[in-house]
């Protein structure tokens, strides 16, 4: 077996980068923050959120964002 050293090689370099990919920092000011209009002022439940981004709302979630209700861990307030 001549490849033996390059698979392993490759095993290794993928293990690699599965490692690295999970380690990968989310940091929340890199995605949109909460923009400062009315409709989200003075919001303080997560729950009011969807009363306009849900299917069907105002400005419904894109069918790739998380399903999560916790807004405000990767959603910063643009409000001061
Ligand atoms: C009354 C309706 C309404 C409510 C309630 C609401 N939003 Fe919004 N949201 C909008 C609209 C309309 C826009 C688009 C605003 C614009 O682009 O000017 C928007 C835009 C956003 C954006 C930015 C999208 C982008 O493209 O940059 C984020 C993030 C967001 N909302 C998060 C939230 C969060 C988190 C909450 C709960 C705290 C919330 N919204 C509650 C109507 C609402
Ligand atoms: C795990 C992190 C995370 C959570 C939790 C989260 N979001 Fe997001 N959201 C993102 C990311 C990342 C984007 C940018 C997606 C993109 O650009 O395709 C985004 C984009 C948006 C947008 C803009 C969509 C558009 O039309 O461009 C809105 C509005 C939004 N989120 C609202 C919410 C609301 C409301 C909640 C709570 C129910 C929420 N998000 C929870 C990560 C999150």
């Amino acid at each position: 077996m001549r490849l033996r050293k390059a698979d392993w090689l490759f095993v290794c370099a993928a293990a690699l980068v599965v490692l690295s990919v999970s380690l990968l920092p989310s940091p929340r000011d890199r995605n949109p923050p909460v923009p400062h209009t009315p409709e989200h002022r003075g919001l303080a439940s997560e729950k009011d959120c969807l009363r306009c981004h849900h299917v069907g709302g105002t400005r419904p979630l894109p069918s790739r964002h998380p399903k999560r209700q916790d807004c405000w861990r990767c959603h910063k307030a643009a409000m001061d």
